[in-house]
């Protein structure tokens, strides 16, 4: 099992609502991020949010 949590395998893949801050995005088209798509190890909620994996 590889571990990244940097933001480069694309494991923690998920979508999410509210606001966040993206530090990565390595594998994500303009329409995912459109969608909310976000690497949940590389971003940072900015107020409430939620995921869903
Ligand atoms: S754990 Fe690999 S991209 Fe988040």
């Amino acid at each position: 099992m590889a571990a990244s949590r940097a933001g480069v395998c694309g494991a923690c893949r998920c979508t999410t609502t509210g606001e966040i801050q993206r530090q990565s995005l390595v594998n994500l088209t303009p329409q995912d991020i459109e969608r909310g798509v976000a690497l949940a190890c590389s971003c940072t909620a900015r107020g409430d949010v939620s995921f869903d994996y």
